[in-house]
């Protein structure tokens, strides 16, 4: 199932849509600084392995990192999201984390100065079930 960035608790960024071409209403523009956060909360009915597509766009050249914590333990550290070449070009990077069964956070945070891309969304589907299972 989609989770929508800008539905999502935001620390130190903002639900924007001044560049078209994105998800929903809006995405994330997080704060230009290492720590600003996106958290999401994913309900998952049993323990498995999930793959998180996350949907953003980077305007810049350089490489956007997120860390990824579910449940407050980190998971995935300095995740890459290249450039997509400006701010209406949308992208998107997946990674598979482990969930436990029922509420999941899933906290994307910049890992880098910068901070992170434009954030649109995640997609969290189920790695170890039938194909196309959604939490
Ligand atoms: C620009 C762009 C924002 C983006 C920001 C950034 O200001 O319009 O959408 O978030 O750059 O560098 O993070």
């Amino acid at each position: 199932m989609r989770y929508e960035a800008e539905s999502a608790v935001i620390s130190e960024g903002a639900a924007e849509s001044n560049h078209a071409g994105y998800s929903g209403s809006g995405f994330v523009n997080f704060d230009n600084a290492a720590g600003t956060y996106v958290e999401f909360t994913v309900n998952a009915p049993a323990a498995g392995s999930a793959t998180l597509t996350l949907g953003y766009a980077n305007g810049t050249a350089a490489d956007r990192p997120l860390d990824i914590a579910v449940g407050g333990d980190q998971a995935v550290d300095n995740l890459a999201f290249p450039s997509t070449d400006t701010w209406t070009d949308w992208g998107s990077v997946t990674t598979t984390v482990t969930l436990k069964p029922g509420a999941n956070t899933i906290r994307t945070t910049s890992a880098a100065a910068e901070g992170g891309p434009n954030l649109d969304y995640i997609d969290v589907t189920a790695a170890d079930g039938p194909a196309g299972t959604d939490y």
